[in-house]
């Protein structure tokens, strides 16, 4: 790298730029959120965001935005600019082209065919590269999460949201589950959707609650997730709420190759996509490949128990966000968050790192990081 470490200004041009990235959350993929902010000594000239594919990148809408104040100026971007032609031409040549002078990038492309590229391209056309120091570039990381996870490991982020009383339990031992939580938690449970590709469930939960799984009452515009299922013997209803929305956003079902014929016929004839893996049960690695295969990229995971239980034990949950509300439910039989085998012992659990505490309505809200993602942690 060419250049001094980013200053005080770069790193709050870059802090912003994330935050202009945001603007277009939940509806780039399987593009990734990308923010740029142009400076020119210390202030801000242009500002730009990628909106999704096949639009401008961020750093061009940025450049368009400073015009000619962007020779010789400074521009930070979350993400390392790309160097190949795809839907649009290079970032690499807009950069040149505006005669910028020293571009300030958040993270490397998590691509490792084209990683160091942009980069190398710019240092070598002599302008000044810098890169983000570890903190920041962890930031612009978990910006991509999802385009990070899928990219490297072949398979969606997956985001396991569940809702507890105090004492553990996500349902009364008669089955009822809403609600446990408040208004407020229910309404980021809505914003959380619509910045996924795909929601799953269980079918015990699908059975249960015959829910929607879509994003409702959320500001601004809403690319709505896939519905997902994993139900190894297709016993999704077609009469459920889901099934009969199929035509209006996409459900999938994620069934064990021995799932019965007529089911799964009776279901993709009303246009459900059943996607078969190894089981009983569905495999939860495989399931997620499969979705990672349909260029799913994100997955918020919303239970129940059982499918919670296999997906943490595979080691597939990378985030948790966890709702617990001031209420005791209490009940042998009344069931936990977590089905399955568990730990048999406390090394072996799972633990969340990062993690953060806050007070969402009556409800607290604990989140944490399981799986650290690549390139991050020393993985
Ligand atoms: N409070 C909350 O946050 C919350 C969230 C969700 C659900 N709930 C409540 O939880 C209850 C349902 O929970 P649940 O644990 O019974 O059901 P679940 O986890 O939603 O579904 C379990 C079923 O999914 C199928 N499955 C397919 N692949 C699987 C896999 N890899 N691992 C595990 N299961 C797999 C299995 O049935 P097959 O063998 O037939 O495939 C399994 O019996 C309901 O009362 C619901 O209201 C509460």
């Amino acid at each position: 790298m060419s250049g001094a470490p980013p200053d005080a200004a770069e790193l709050a041009a870059l802090a912003r730029a994330r935050g202009l990235a945001m603007n277009a959350r939940g509806r780039v993929s399987p593009n990734p959120l990308v923010g740029a902010v142009v400076l020119r000594d210390g202030v801000v000239v242009g500002e730009g965001w990628h909106e999704g594919p096949g639009l401008p990148h961020a750093e061009v809408m940025a450049l368009r935005a400073a015009g000619e104040a962007a020779r010789g100026a400074t521009v930070a971007c979350t993400l390392e600019p790309c160097s190949h032609f795809g839907r649009t031409p290079p970032c690499t040549d807009a950069l040149r082209e505006a005669g910028v002078a020293r571009v300030v990038v958040g993270c490397l492309d998590p691509l490792e065919r084209t990683r160091g590229q942009g980069v190398r391209i710019l240092a070598e056309a002599g302008v000044d590269v810098a890169m983000a120091p570890p903190a920041e570039e962890v930031a612009c990381l978990e910006l991509n999460a999802a385009f990070v996870t899928h990219s490297v490991r072949g398979r969606p982020h997956v985001l396991l949201k569940l809702a507890t009383s105090l004492d553990g339990k996500i349902a009364t031992a008669a089955g009822e589950s809403r609600w446990i939580t408040g208004p407020p938690a229910r309404a980021l449970v809505h914003r959380w959707r619509a910045d996924h590709d795909a929601v799953a469930v269980g079918i015990g939960t699908a059975l249960a609650d015959d829910p929607d799984l879509t994003a409702r009452d959320v500001d601004g515009p809403v690319r709505q997730p896939a519905r997902v299922v994993f139900d190894t013997a297709a016993r999704l209803p077609v009469d459920s709420r889901l099934v009969r929305t199929a035509g209006e956003v996409p459900v999938l079902v994620v069934a064990g190759d021995g799932a019965p014929a007529d089911r799964v016929a009776a279901l993709e004839a009303r246009g459900v996509r059943v996607l078969r893996v190894p089981g009983p049960p569905a495999d939860p690695a495989a399931g997620m490949a499969a979705l990672a295969a349909e260029g799913i990229q994100s997955v918020f995971l919303e239970g129940g128990a059982q499918l919670a239980g296999t997906a943490l034990r595979a080691g597939l949950v990378d985030v948790v966000r966890w709702f617990c509300a001031p209420m005791l439910i209490g009940g042998d039989r009344a069931p936990g968050a977590i089905g399955g085998e568990g730990a048999a012992l406390l090394a072996d659990a799972s633990r969340l790192r990062g993690v953060t505490v806050e007070r969402v309505g009556e409800d607290i809200l604990v989140s944490g990081r399981i799986v650290p993602l690549p390139g991050v942690d020393g993985d």
